[in-house]
């Protein structure tokens, strides 16, 4: 009880400069760095979380590439905010820690919790939430929504939000609010606080004085509709991690000709029929792990972008090395610049990534690889950026 107070006085006398923090994103753990020198406790005010200070070390290693630095989103992917002022005051720890643990399945955001298969434990988990939050907003007590009509909610969506948020079927640039694990995740009051007032420094704009009270719960309750029934993955202990191997797919067969784009790029529909014609060459899932477990190309490996340790086992031998992430090119890159690196001699970016592919109907394996239809949209399926290169 005390501890929770102190937490509120705190975040009052932080509010005030924080109402824009979408904009200004001024970083981790900014006021303690310059008080070090003179660590005198400031009466009234809760010391530093030592939280913090490893969540920040996470962040830069997992999270960073795609929510930007300082947490404000949009480096890759057209990952969100995670610092936002609005986001920070409607989404509870409990959102945003599983957030983080289960992802948003076919979308780039992985699963990040051991029993996954990803890399973070609970409480590691938990030390990312204390970074976003540190020196930020709490979550507040959200107005409550009121019941709507969903069929009209469904016809505003339409013309209001579907080009930015798509639908069940389709992710487009901005989060996916038909996805099941965020609908399971997000309540009706925090979805009417997210339309009321929007995300200030984002695309997101407030739409609490642009539409009717009644027009918002019509929105929230077509939302709802799309809910399905969930059920969270079972604890794994052991945490179930990717085989170490074989690394060479078609040890015996030839090499493959590729020709890239860009010095860099090899289209997916090159490598599908170079795996069709038996040729040799390693694939790498740059991911991960638990999205490797899901969704994966036969026969590739697990290296995460975050562990570059694992491309000791890859021959260093002229045989082709091709990595893959979902982003499309973000997390891949990072390992083809790794082996350019080592001296690597045949490397590229497989072009489009995982999420095309799967919805391109080549083949893959995993726990999820049933779920598509060949030919339908992927359930968040991203947008392919460069449609122009795919033959
Ligand atoms: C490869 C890019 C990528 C990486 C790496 C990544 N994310 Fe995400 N994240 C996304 C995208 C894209 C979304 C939105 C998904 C959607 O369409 O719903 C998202 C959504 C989220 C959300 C939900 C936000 C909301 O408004 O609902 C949280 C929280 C989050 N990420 C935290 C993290 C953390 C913490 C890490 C590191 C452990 C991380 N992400 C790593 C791309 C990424
Ligand atoms: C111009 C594109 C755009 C339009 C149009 C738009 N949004 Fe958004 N919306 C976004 C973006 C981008 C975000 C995430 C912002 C961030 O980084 O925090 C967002 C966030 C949200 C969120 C919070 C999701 C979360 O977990 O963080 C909700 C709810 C939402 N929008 C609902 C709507 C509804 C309903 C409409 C139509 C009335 C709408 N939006 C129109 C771009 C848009």
């Amino acid at each position: 009880m005390r501890a929770a107070l102190l937490l509120l006085i705190v975040s009052a006398a932080c509010g005030s400069s924080n109402t824009e923090a979408g904009s200004t994103g001024s970083g981790y753990g900014s006021g303690y760095g310059s008080m070090a020198s003179t660590p005198t406790p400031t009466p009234g005010l809760a010391p530093a979380d030592p939280r913090v200070a490893r969540g920040a070390v996470s962040y830069a290693k997992y999270c960073a590439l795609c929510h930007a630095k300082d947490g404000t989103g949009y480096a890759a992917d057209h990952a969100p905010s995670l610092v936002n002022d609005r986001f920070l005051r409607s989404a509870d720890d409990a959102f945003i820690a599983r957030s983080i643990s289960l992802g948003r399945p076919n979308t780039p955001m992985a699963g990040y919790s051991k029993d996954l298969g990803g890399p973070l434990s609970d409480a590691e988990v938990d030390e990312l939430v204390a970074w976003m939050r540190d020196g930020r907003a709490r979550p507040e007590t959200l107005p409550p929504a009121h019941p709507g009509n969903a069929a009209a909610g469904a016809t505003l969506y339409a013309q209001t939000c579907q080009k930015c948020h798509g639908d069940p079927a389709t992710r487009l640039e901005a989060v996916q609010l038909g996805h099941p694990t965020f609908l399971a995740l997000a309540s009706d009051a925090y979805l009417q606080y997210g339309i009321v007032h929007g995300r200030p420094g984002t695309p997101m704009e407030a739409f609490g004085d642009k539409l009717t009270p009644t027009q918002i719960d019509d929105l929230v309750a077509h939302l709802r509709s799309w809910a399905t029934p969930y059920t969270p993955p079972a604890h794994q202990d052991p945490p179930v991690t990717p085989p170490q191997g074989p690394i060479v797919i078609n040890p015996k067969g030839k090499d493959p000709s590729f020709k890239l784009r860009e010095d860099r790029f090899v289209a997916s529909a090159d490598v599908a029929a170079a795996l069709k014609q038996k040729r040799k060459m390693v694939i790498i899932d740059s991911r991960p792990p638990s999205d490797w477990l899901a969704v994966r190309i036969p026969g590739s490996i697990s290296v995460p972008h975050y562990e570059p340790a694992g491309l000791a086992s890859v021959p260093n031998d002229g045989t082709w090395v091709l990595a893959y992430c979902a982003c499309p090119h973000h997390a891949s890159g990072i390992i083809v610049d790794e082996l350019r690196k080592r001296g690597y001699q045949h490397t590229a970016v497989i072009d489009e990534g995982i999420l095309f592919w799967h919805q391109q109907g080549f083949p893959v394996e995993g726990t999820a690889a049933a779920a598509p239809i060949k030919g339908e949209p992927i359930p968040g399926g991203y947008p392919d950026p460069h449609a122009g290169h795919v033959h």
